[in-house]
């Protein structure tokens, strides 16, 4: 791209064009060998890790998974590397233009952990960071690691990094002055993700979520042990992967697009939100999405977000609202569990729908009553996947169910587990359509690296 048109666009975002010049190989590395030795952190780094991981460096190894202890993860095909030196000028001004344009929303929307954040971790440059020193800062500070890799990983591996608090992160960089985008990229990994490691409650979320993957995976796998027949076996499969969904949700609506309380106002923490300044504002000021309060600690409030649907390809128009970050740390492996589990035996709910019971900060303008999925299923009214998806599901389950309707109308469940009877007369004569047969959305790491 033509120099004079990139010096347009830095200083269309207030930048300053000659500032967008990385480090030189030389600078950078004496900068890493004078944080190696860091001996005021959380986490020092044992010289045995250190000297080979900075003799690596200066060797000019490309930097592909973090190496300063004992653990470590197999990416297998989705290994991938940073070329530092390979960044185009193009590629360093779209991540000034991301934390320029990030700079003038946070400090308005932003929770205060992630405004600090950005100095621990020393993100908030001009240039692309270099992974070999965020690492190490990041280690450091945290004991987590980056793990590269090179597009969106598949739910399990994503999660398997998690537990042994490894964090996937993409080398690309978005194009110029792109505000949303459904792949993670350095700005969604490192300008979203990164900073909120510093609230030790995310990062500890983030891990027992992965612990709670491999839970899940070792059921799935004593199961799979004892049964031979086919159909059974892909029956095994489904469920396990119906339940990583639904625990996959918590993380979303959380992790990636949490909203929190701080001194009575709302603040976002969700890295799918605070890597898009548009999303920023959006997810706090606009009129369009809901916004939920919940309490994390609830078993009720958790299995709200478990059965909840979403949809990646645009901003969200449900939003849930924590009411304090301490209450996160409810969030342990086994109940993540446990609520997936409830969530497969009861109706669902699209990104639109306001419940009964719902503590609503917000009514979003496309909110829908619960029942108005199915009304729009039936007139052949599409309005989005998600509420199709979980229209279809839900009739699905009705049509189905026996025994456990008594259960819940003793739950916050019970005015929203019937829907009218034309309705399920109405499925009962159309479930054998093709367009009824829709499959559980695709298990894929969401938004994040
Ligand atoms: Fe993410």
């Amino acid at each position: 791209m033509d120099r004079q048109w990139m010096s347009q666009i830095a200083a269309r975002h207030g930048i300053d064009w000659e500032s967008v010049v990385p480090l030189s190989r030389q600078q950078r590395l004496e900068l890493l060998e004078r944080c190696l030795t860091r001996t005021d952190v959380p986490f020092p780094i044992d010289p045995r890790f250190g000297k080979p991981y900075l003799e690596a460096a200066k060797q000019g190894v490309p930097f592909a998974v973090g190496s300063l202890c004992d653990d470590t993860v197999d990416l297998g095909e989705y290994r991938n590397e940073q070329h530092y030196d390979r960044y185009t000028p193009e590629e360093h001004l779209s991540w000034a233009v991301l934390v320029a344009e990030q700079q003038k929303t946070k400090h308005q929307y932003a929770c205060r952990e992630y405004l600090a954040g950005e100095d621990t971790f020393e993100i908030g440059g001009a240039v692309i960071p270099d992974y070999y020193l965020l690492n190490a800062r990041i280690y450091q500070q945290t004991g987590w690691q980056l793990a590269t890799v090179n597009m969106i990983i598949p739910a399990e591996l994503f999660f398997t990094c998690h537990s042994q608090r490894f964090f996937p992160v993409t080398t690309f960089m978005r194009a110029l002055e792109q505000d949303y985008l459904q792949e993670p990229d350095i700005g969604h990994d490192v300008a979203g993700h990164v900073s909120t490691f510093t609230i030790p409650v995310v990062a500890h979320v983030m891990q027992n979520h992965g612990v709670a993957r491999n839970l899940i995976y070792e059921e799935r796998a004593a199961e799979l042990e004892k049964e031979t027949d086919e159909n059974r076996r892909s029956k095994i499969m489904r469920r396990a992967d119906e339940l990583l969904l639904y625990a996959e949700r918590i993380y979303w609506f959380t992790v990636e697009f949490g909203l929190v309380l701080q001194n009575g106002e709302t603040r976002a923490f969700g890295a799918g939100i605070l890597s898009s300044p548009g999303e920023t504002i959006f997810s706090i000021d606009s009129p369009i999405p809901n916004r939920i309060l919940i309490d994390p600690s609830q078993d009720k409030d958790l299995l709200r977000l478990a059965t909840t649907d979403y949809l990646i390809s645009e901003y969200q128009k449900t939003y849930f609202v924590t009411e304090r970050f301490d209450l996160l740390e409810t969030l342990t492996p086994e109940r993540i569990v446990a609520t997936a589990k409830t969530a497969s035996r009861l109706p669902h709910f699209s990104w639109r729908d306001i419940v009964p019971g719902d503590r609503v900060l917000h009514v979003g303008q496309t909110a829908v009553s619960t029942n108005e999925k199915y009304f729009r299923l039936m007139a052949d009214v599409r309005c989005d996947d998600c509420l199709t998806r979980t229209a279809i599901r839900n009739l699905r389950w009705f049509h189905r169910r026996s025994s456990d309707g008594s259960e819940l109308s003793q739950t916050w469940y019970g005015p929203v587990a019937s829907v009218p009877e034309r309705v399920l007369q109405w499925y009962a004569q159309h479930q054998s359509d093709s367009e009824l047969q829709v499959p559980l959305r695709p298990l894929s790491e969401p938004a994040g690296g």
